[in-house]
């Protein structure tokens, strides 16, 4: 049957020099979603005179609308079908699942052969669970950007971001781009350090994708600590440095030009040739970045001038935090 279609149709179009292929239906795959419609368009061009008959059905049997000088809706199709009987085009609406297969139009021109067409429709109800390509590169905070992609295939009403739960929002260092698709972070900072979740959705399902983003950072300005905070000459002292970095920073001690690594130096018994500068310098492999800080290492039996400058020098700091 359908190859007599087929030849018979080509033949028409040959011989009539509308040469469209073998269907007159421009798109061999439709999607559509549940609840929404669908149109199948033809080539076909209008013509003063009216068709003799039109046709459409389904998997090859179902009548959908046959429409000759009367119309035959098939069952479920009423009110659902609007077929524009110029051309053969058919709106159909209020899709379903159900509604998936393969249609097919017969169109009966006045004194010339058949013209066939068919079309796969495929009525999608469920987003497929989305992708989404994770940086594997290290980030960097105030140099990295970071676009995550969430690709997800099928019908996707809505597209949303969460970090570490919470909704995301554009502005700042967050921007979306391509409908919701791609979320761009530029740069990174080290709040970004968590899990990024992209969840698409619609009106009958949604799914997920996520990534685990860690975000390096620092060394920030390291704290050094003195214990006991008041030492005298033959006291035991330690001086620890500490600073705030992923990943862990390293650290090394400079004094009077000798080097000692290590967050810890340690004094068995201060002399006075103990006494003076310290500068401790961290550091993170992963950034390449250092930063430093220095202590005062002072006899406290004798530093009364030496806790004194220390009281002023502080309110100075305080004065300049606070003129900030
Ligand atoms: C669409 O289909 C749903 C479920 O079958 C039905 O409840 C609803 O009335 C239909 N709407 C129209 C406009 O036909
Ligand atoms: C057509 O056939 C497919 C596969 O058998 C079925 O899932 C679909 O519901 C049918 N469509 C109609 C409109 O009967
Ligand atoms: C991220 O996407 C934006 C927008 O498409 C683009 O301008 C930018 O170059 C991309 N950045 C990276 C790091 O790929
Ligand atoms: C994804 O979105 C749907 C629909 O808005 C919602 O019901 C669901 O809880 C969300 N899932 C996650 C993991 O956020």
């Amino acid at each position: 049957m359908k190859y007599t279609f087929l030849s018979s149709a080509i033949l028409v179009l040959l011989s009539s020099g509308l040469c469209h292929g073998a269907g007159i239906i421009t798109t061999d795959l439709l999607r559509g979603a549940a609840g929404e419609s669908v149109t199948f368009t033809t080539s076909v061009k209008p013509t003063a005179e009216p068709f003799l008959a039109l046709i459409w059905s389904v998997n090859g049997t179902t009548n959908v609308i046959t429409s000759t000088s009367v119309d035959i809706v098939g069952q479920g199709y009423e009110n659902r079908i609007t077929l524009d009987k110029t051309t053969g085009s058919l709106v159909l609406r209020n899709l379903t699942e159900k509604d998936s297969g393969e249609y097919e139009l017969i169109i009966i021109p006045n004194g010339a052969g058949q013209i066939p067409g068919t079309a796969k429709l495929e009525v999608q109800t469920k987003v497929s669970r989305p992708t989404m390509a994770c940086p594997t590169e290290n980030l960097i905070e105030g140099r990295t950007s970071v676009n995550l992609t969430c690709n997800a295939d099928g019908f996707v009403s809505t597209r949303v971001w969460l970090k570490d739960g919470r909704p995301l929002v554009s502005g700042g260092r967050f921007s979306f781009h391509d409908g919701n698709r791609v979320l761009s972070i530029n740069p990174v900072d080290r709040t970004d350090t968590g899990v990024f979740l992209c969840n698409v959705s619609n009106a009958f399902s949604f799914e997920s994708a996520k990534c685990r983003l860690m975000v390096n950072y620092g060394p920030d300005r390291p704290t050094i600590v003195q214990r006991p905070i008041g030492a005298e000459l033959e006291d035991r002292v330690t001086l620890h440095c500490s600073a705030d970095s992923l990943p862990k920073a390293t650290f090394f001690w400079t004094f009077r030009n000798i080097k000692m690594y290590g967050p810890l130096y340690y004094i068995h018994e201060m002399e006075d040739w103990h006494l003076g500068k310290y500068t401790c310098t961290a550091r993170n492999a992963i950034t390449g970045l250092e930063a430093s800080d220095v202590h005062i290492l002072r006899d406290s039996s004798t530093a009364i001038s030496g806790s004194m400058s220390m009281m002023v020098c502080t309110v100075l700091t305080l004065v300049g935090l606070m003129s900030f």
